[in-house]
């Protein structure tokens, strides 16, 4: 298939357009490159001996943008773009409506134009909000995320079922992701936050390679086993490849038409003091921590059911916590600036 890939060049779009590749599929990648470096494609396209086209643009750009459809006959879309920084979304919530939302409602006006109709959407676990039991199931109704960039989520996904209900041959697949980790195993591509890392791993990686004192360890006095938070950590390359999976479940399901949410994850939560345990005993570093106040707005513990992308896509995370925190220690040492070389 010809599958125009928005947001490609940044984390996980480029391990997706990696595996896209390595499937057969012709990839033109759409980014402006507000967070990612055209290095990350050029990396891509050397891993695998394949070329792909890529296209310097925002998705906002219309005019642009429907030239890329007008070039090339789109079978499929799958949407990575967006701004993806929980805390700054409270502080600049306009941006992320702006760019999530009115960005999302261009890319389907363009598709609608074209008479594209797959499209496969970035979403997100904090769909389901504060409300909902764990593990989340797909068949729960969404919550309200506490911060503008899950309720952009949300709304993206509102705007789907309201377009398939317009449009009868509209084909959405809604993959909400856990928490994606790690990077590919050759450690040439990877996690290339800007500044300092909100997230997780890349904080302990940074960490592990010089570049930041200690973790601090957001509350050690929740309601789980050992008080810090549980999150379901998912290999990038096991979410990458639950991409391609979507796109064959398409192509397989010719008849379908609506929309359709997976959860991407392990089923299984993990803490943060194990995943600091488990990085320290894959790369054999010690992590300096200290443990301070809660960060507002996590949730103190989620985790996917994902029985219905195991038994409708046939894809299941494979890759052990262990591979997670050795494929990120590669990609960390190998390349301490990312990809600012
Ligand atoms: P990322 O920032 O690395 O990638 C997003 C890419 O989109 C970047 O390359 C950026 O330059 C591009 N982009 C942003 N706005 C754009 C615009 N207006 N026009 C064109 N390109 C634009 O983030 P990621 O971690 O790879 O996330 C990809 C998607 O997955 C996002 O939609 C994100 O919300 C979603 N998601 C991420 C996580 C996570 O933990 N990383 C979890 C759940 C969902
Ligand atoms: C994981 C755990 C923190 C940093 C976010 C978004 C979510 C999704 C993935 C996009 C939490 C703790 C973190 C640190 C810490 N993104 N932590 N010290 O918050 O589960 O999810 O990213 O859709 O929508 O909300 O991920 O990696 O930020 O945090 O103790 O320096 O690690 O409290 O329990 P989170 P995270």
């Amino acid at each position: 298939m010809k599958v125009l890939v928005t947001g490609g060049a940044g984390y996980i779009g480029s391990h997706t357009v990696l595996c896209l590749l390595q499937s057969n599929h012709q990839v033109i990648v759409y980014d402006n490159l507000c967070n990612s470096s055209e290095e990350s494609l050029t990396r891509v396209q050397k891993l695998t001996g394949k070329q792909l086209e890529f296209v310097e643009g925002d998705i906002r750009d219309t005019t642009k943008l429907d030239a890329v459809f007008d070039n090339h006959k789109i079978d499929a879309v799958i949407h990575f773009s967006a701004l993806k920084a929980v805390g700054e979304s409270a502080q600049i919530p306009l941006s992320y409506y702006q760019n999530n939302v009115h960005g999302s409602v261009c890319l389907l006006e363009v598709m609608q134009k074209h008479q594209v109709q797959n499209f496969i959407f970035s979403s997100s676990a904090t769909v389901y909000g504060e409300e909902n039991d764990i593990p989340y199931v797909e068949t729960m109704k969404l919550g309200t995320p506490s911060s503008a960039y899950g309720a952009s989520k949300v709304m993206v996904e509102r705007i789907m079922a309201d377009q398939a209900l317009a449009n009868n041959k509209f084909r959405g697949v809604s993959l909400r992701y856990f928490n994606p980790i790690g990077a590919h195993p050759s450690g040439i591509i990877g996690e290339d936050p800007k500044g300092i890392p909100n997230n997780l791993l890349p904080f302990v990686a940074q960490v592990a390679v010089g570049k930041r004192d200690k973790l601090s360890i957001f509350g050690d006095d929740y309601d789980t086993e050992d008080g810090s938070c549980e999150r379901d950590y998912l290999h990038v390359m096991d979410l990458a490849e639950g991409h391609v999976a979507a796109l064959d479940w398409l192509n397989a399901n010719s008849d379908f038409t609506g929309v359709e949410a997976f959860n991407l994850g392990t089923g299984k939560g993990i803490s943060v003091f194990k995943i600091v345990a488990a990085f320290e005993k894959a790369v054999h570093k010690t992590i300096p921590y200290h443990v301070s106040p809660r960060r507002s707005g996590d949730l103190s513990a989620f985790w996917a059911n994902a029985q219905k992308a195991s038994s409708q896509l046939n894809w299941q995370a494979k890759r052990s916590l262990n591979d997670m925190m050795e494929d990120t220690w590669r990609w960390q040492s190998n390349n301490p600036n990312g990809y600012d070389v």
